[in-house]
């Protein structure tokens, strides 16, 4: 019996085994991006702030069409460098809804550096209506709720295909993303010159897709430069006191010994 069992056991495992591989891609499975060398990996990382300021004018001119950035304010693009007088006229580009008056009415004014992101959509309902019911998620922490975070951001703005697998199928208003695991509800964003750098850097798509992760990153935890070097400081400070206390020890000792 034992034995019989055995051999139903092995029958069937050789049998999986020997199936082929599945040609299509499973639905919802997603490929593992590449792992990038980003400037505020590790222990020493610090921000690339042209780089930052490039990912910002990329969200500006094309992502925040569809997607807010509901905990970025104007004058916090100070932080990567432009001037108060740059993020006044970023400001001043938008118009954002205020309120209520002195009549209870809400009004329209433009906006101020210290304003949040103006949002594209008014409601969630509005920006499912505007891509086919699909909803363009908000971007200020994206980079913290995805699995790889910024190598993910970055493949998956490189992954859109014109034709999809064989076995996936798109309805009106999807497109297909390799690094999403299939069919999406946003199209492809990113061409080459669909951009003109203020830096004069040449704006390939793998430009645009590098700079606006740095921005999402930057946005997702803007704080992350200055806590790496708080804690070099303080390890340091650590070094520093525990050289000098074992000085003091030797001296303190040195005629016992
Ligand atoms: C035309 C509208 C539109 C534009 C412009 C657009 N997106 Fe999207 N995006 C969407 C929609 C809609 C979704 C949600 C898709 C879904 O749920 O099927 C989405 C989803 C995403 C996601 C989430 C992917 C995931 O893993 O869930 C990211 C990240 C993203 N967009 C980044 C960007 C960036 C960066 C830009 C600018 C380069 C951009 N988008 C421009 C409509 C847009």
């Amino acid at each position: 019996m034992k034995s019989f069992l055995m051999a139903a056991a092995l029958a069937l495992g050789v049998g999986v085994a020997t199936l082929p591989a599945p040609a299509v891609q499973a639905a919802g499975e997603k490929p593992t991006p590449a792992n990038q060398s980003w400037s505020f990996d590790g222990f020493f990382g610090t921000w690339d702030y042209a780089s930052l300021q490039r990912g910002f004018q990329v969200y500006k001119e094309v992502c925040s069409s569809c997607h807010a950035m509901h905990l970025v304010s104007y004058r916090h693009l100070e932080m990567i460098g432009f001037s108060a007088e740059e993020v006044a006229a970023i400001a001043d580009d938008y118009w954002v809804t205020d309120g209520p008056d002195e009549w209870g009415d809400l009004y329209e004014r433009e906006a101020l550096p210290t304003d949040r992101f103006a949002s594209p959509f008014p409601n969630e309902q509005a920006a499912r209506a505007a891509n086919a019911g699909a909803y363009p998620v908000d971007l200020s922490v994206i980079a913290q709720a995805r699995k790889y975070g910024p190598d993910y951001l970055y493949a998956f703005l490189q992954g859109f295909r014109d034709v999809p697998p064989e076995g996936i199928e798109l309805r009106i208003g999807q497109y297909y993303n390799y690094y999403y695991g299939g069919a999406i509800g946003m199209p492809n964003m990113l061409w080459p010159d669909g951009i003109v750098y203020a830096d004069g850097t040449e704006a390939t798509v793998a430009q645009q897709a590098w700079d606006v992760t740095n921005f999402m990153m930057w946005t997702a935890e803007p704080h992350l430069q200055t806590r790496k070097q708080a804690g070099l400081g303080v390890m340091i400070f650590l070094i520093v006191l525990t050289a000098f206390l074992y000085a003091v020890k030797r001296k303190l000792w040195a005629d016992v010994h």
